[in-house]
């Protein structure tokens, strides 16, 4: 099967690009114009394919891909992920096992199924790190509890399917299988103490880079 595809579209060509836009319905877009200006066309349009159309998305043995429509749902052994797609976006799955997406529109993506397919087969993990004398973070059950300079210690729950693990008490690691409760959880944790610039203390992503700025008593121009 080649990726290419093609689409009829109607297009509705317009010379007075300010028009307040209508809508969009089977491909036509609809604006309001004085009726002198529109003329409709009947084109063929060649689709380019995402970026991920390119590169297949490969899927292992121990995810399972349903799809109907537009609704996908990406089950593996680590969990389960649904999306719904918008129309754009037309998918298929090979009999060996590839999924391909053609994208009809240069703005959809495919990002999420890539993300998703890894999720609940490998899954994803986001590390912070704790600085600061003192600084500490224990999991017990299923509360992280952070020691962060304040009067009292901040407890919060580790959302379900979430997990997290604490090294040497200052190193946090957030996995799971879904990619954006990972990213969230982990911005949650740091927005607690972001990083401060003269010292770097507080809570950093172990990747990030903690600009630093002069103390007070740094050197004048
Ligand atoms: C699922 O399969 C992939 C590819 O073979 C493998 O890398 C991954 O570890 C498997 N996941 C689990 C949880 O066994």
């Amino acid at each position: 099967m080649t990726l290419e595809a093609f689409v009829t579209l109607f297009l509705v060509q317009i010379s007075y690009l300010r028009c307040p836009f209508l809508g969009e319905a089977n491909g036509i877009r609809v604006f309001k114009v004085s009726t002198p200006r529109v003329a409709v066309v009947r084109k063929i349009v060649e689709c380019k394919e995402s970026r991920i159309g390119k590169q297949p998305i490969p899927v292992p043995s121990n995810v399972t891909l349903t799809m109907s429509s537009q609704d996908l749902k990406v089950k593996g052994p680590l969990g389960e992920l649904a999306i719904t797609y918008p129309r754009e976006i037309k998918l298929d799955k090979e009999d060996s096992g590839i999924l391909r997406g053609v994208v009809y529109r240069k703005e959809a993506s495919l990002t999420l199924t890539d993300n998703m397919v890894v999720g609940v087969s490998k899954g994803f993990e986001k590390r912070l790190q704790l600085v600061g004398t003192g600084y500490r973070a224990t999991v017990e059950g299923k509360d992280i509890v952070l020691n962060l300079g304040f009067s009292h210690p901040v407890r919060m729950t580790i959302p379900d399917g979430l997990q997290v693990k604490v090294e040497e008490n200052t190193r946090i690691a957030v996995s799971g299988y879904d990619k954006s409760a990972i990213g969230q959880f982990a911005a949650s944790i740091r927005k607690w103490r972001p990083p401060e610039p003269y010292k770097g203390k507080g809570v950093k992503y172990a990747d990030e880079i903690v600009r630093r700025k002069e103390g007070k008593a740094g050197k004048k121009k």
